[in-house]
């Protein structure tokens, strides 16, 4: 087991799920609420974490939202995504696509420039300083309307350069993916990579990863792990070649277990999982952490936990030349492990 653990810590990876807002860890945001001068409905990070009680995606939203209101000037943007990156690099991911909520700052009165400006700036500073490239991507909040999300991507283009692709996030029920899909052709036209969150579990999940399929064109399926119960739609997504972002500890909190079986069956069929760490301030567990559960409960083999880190690299919106400088990366280590 120890020399799983040192595989998979060693492991070249990059993260292809993760929200930076997720990455909010307790102690800092007790540290931007006293900068700020904004006071916390609690007196210490343990009786902070012990109100993380969640156990479904709208009551996990219901802390997610509520945590962000810390999060008011550029700074603190830098230093939220600057503390991830770095906790990253020292879990050996070399890449990282992150995923942030515009509408979840703009809807309380954050500019849109003041966070990317701020990501942005630690996402440089991070790469010169730790050798961490990563890109970002956009997400949408789901449950507000198809007109705000419009007006979310008009706001974007000036920085397109700075954003790689767009997503779909928060509540899924009765918010399907064809909500979107105007939004969705709009900033395809624009040049920008599609993915969508379909979350594990949900009502109509299947139709859903159909959905971003057939009426969106997506290039990535974020979470999709349902789309197992459907042997046209797994068919369908292997011919497509689309990577699949499933997020173990996350599943375990918000439907039951970390579906590391499903994980090993999509690996058996050749599909382009990944595993990855979501909203790891929330649901405990980096990246590594989520690697060695994963194992542990599906008795994944070296030569598949490989396969995750090749197959994230793969599928990352990289120039083809990067990806597969990594990839030779990645077949160095694998020569080199006992
Ligand atoms: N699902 C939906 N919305 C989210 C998530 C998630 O896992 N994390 C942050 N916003
Ligand atoms: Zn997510």
């Amino acid at each position: 087991m120890s020399e799983l653990k040192t595989f998979i810590e060693d492991l070249p990876k990059a993260e292809l799920h993760v929200h930076v807002e997720g990455t909010l860890e307790p102690e800092l945001k007790f540290a931007l609420a006293e900068r700020n001068g904004i006071a916390l409905p609690y007196t210490s990070v343990e009786e902070m974490r012990a109100a993380y009680a969640f156990d479904d995606l709208p009551s996990f939203l219901k802390v997610y939202y509520e945590g962000m209101s810390v999060l008011l000037t550029e700074q603190d943007f830098f230093d939220l995504t600057y503390a991830y990156l770095e906790k990253a690099r020292s879990q050996n991911i070399l890449y990282a696509e992150m995923f942030f909520d515009p509408q979840a700052h703009t809807s309380r009165g954050i500019a849109f420039d003041t966070a990317i400006k701020g990501i942005r700036r630690a996402q440089l500073e991070a790469e010169q300083e730790l050798a961490i490239r990563s890109q970002l991507i956009m997400c949408f909040l789901r449950d507000m309307s198809a007109e705000s999300a419009m007006e979310t991507l008009e706001q974007s283009l000036p920085y397109r350069d700075w954003i790689v692709g767009v997503g779909l996030d928060s509540d899924e029920k009765g918010n399907p993916p064809l909500k979107f899909k105007e939004v969705f052709a709009r900033a395809r036209s624009e040049g920008y990579r599609l993915t969508m969150h379909c979350d594990v579990d949900q009502d109509n999940s299947v139709q859903h990863i159909w959905q971003t399929l057939n009426d969106i064109g997506v290039d990535r399926i974020d979470h999709g792990v349902n789309a197992l119960e459907d042997d046209a739609l797994c068919a369908e997504i292997k011919r497509r070649g689309l990577a699949l972002t499933v997020c173990p500890i996350s599943n375990s909190y918000v439907t039951d277990g970390l579906k590391a079986g499903q994980v090993k069956q999509m690996l058996e069929e050749g599909m382009r999982v990944t595993v990855n760490s979501d909203d790891p301030a929330y649901f405990p567990g980096y990246m590594a952490e989520n690697l060695l559960a994963t194992q542990k409960a599906a008795k994944l083999s070296k030569v598949q936990i490989l396969q995750l880190s090749i197959n994230a690299f793969e599928g990352s919106w990289l120039p083809e030349n990067d990806k597969n400088g990594y990839i030779e990366q990645l077949s160095e280590f694998a020569d080199a492990a006992p």
